[in-house]
């Protein structure tokens, strides 16, 4: 509480001297929410995380944009695409008025708090989920964010032949690894979807796809883990 009127004297300081410079205003008012906001987040600490606070809801959806059948020996399939996630971080509210009005900033994701997701069962554990190319999202005046970074997710398939070609299954599990579902959960009332709408292959065709949350419990805890279930049925087609 102690430092609230500090900042609000800062923010009057710099509105005034953007009234002065004109169209650096935005910059100069940009630069000083997105550091308060970061400075105010702290990335080692999840959202809501006082007793009794609810879970930190986060919304996923997949676009898958390419399939690979990456290792035929060793049943491995190959998926690049995006994962979109939108959740609620308190600590990243303001008062557009504040600020000439900006409802939203660009922020570095790597400077605040993220959900840990991760593919479970990997083929391969050294590799990353997320690309490090884009590590910015976006963050609403109402403490809303949406960050959408590039994946690539490597899974085991099964396949079967058919009349219409072979038929490769698979089924993935997202998750965080730490938080169990009294701090993450994904919202039982949306529908996540896979998006195919980017998807533009030609040997493999998606013909199915679905994305539902289980709960599971581990030897170790009492707690239960939720996760994101994705089932995926791409067919290659026969060639003539
Ligand atoms: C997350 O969702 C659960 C169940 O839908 C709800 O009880 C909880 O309040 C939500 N958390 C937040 C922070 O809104
Ligand atoms: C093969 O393709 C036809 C026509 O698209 C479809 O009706 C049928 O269900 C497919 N069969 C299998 C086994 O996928
Ligand atoms: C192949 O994998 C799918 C999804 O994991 C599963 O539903 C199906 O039963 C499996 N089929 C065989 C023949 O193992
Ligand atoms: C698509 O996959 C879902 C989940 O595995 C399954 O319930 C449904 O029957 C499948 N639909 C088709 C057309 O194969």
């Amino acid at each position: 509480m102690a430092k609230t009127p500090l900042i609000v004297v800062f923010v009057f300081m710099i509105t005034v001297t953007c009234n002065l410079s004109g169209t650096q205003c935005r910059s100069i008012l940009t630069s000083s929410l997105v550091s308060s906001l970061i400075a105010g987040a702290d990335i080692n600490v999840r959202p809501n995380a006082d007793p009794g606070s609810p879970s930190v809801n986060v919304s996923v959806n997949v676009m898958i944009s390419g399939v690979r059948i990456q290792d035929d020996n060793e049943e491995v399939m190959r998926l690049d695409g995006y994962l979109s996630m939108k959740w609620h971080d308190s600590r990243l509210q303001w008062e557009p008025a504040a600020y000439d009005g900006i409802s939203q900033v660009r922020i570095p994701m790597d400077e605040i708090w993220t959900p840990d997701l991760t593919v479970y069962h990997s083929p391969d554990s050294q590799q990353k989920l997320f690309s490090e190319e884009h590590t910015i999202g976006v963050v609403y005046s109402n403490g809303d964010l949406l960050w959408v970074p590039k994946v690539t997710i490597f899974t085991y398939y099964n396949e079967t032949k058919t009349n219409n070609g072979t038929l490769y299954q698979a089924k993935i599990l997202i998750g965080s690894w730490v938080y169990d579902a009294n701090a993450l959960d994904y919202p039982q009332e949306t529908h996540p979807t896979v998006d195919h709408t980017d998807y533009h292959g030609q040997n493999f065709i998606i013909q199915n796809s679905s994305i539902t949350r289980q709960s599971a419990t581990y030897p170790c805890c009492e707690e239960q883990y939720p996760r994101l279930e994705i089932t995926l049925e791409v067919l290659k087609t026969k060639k003539d």
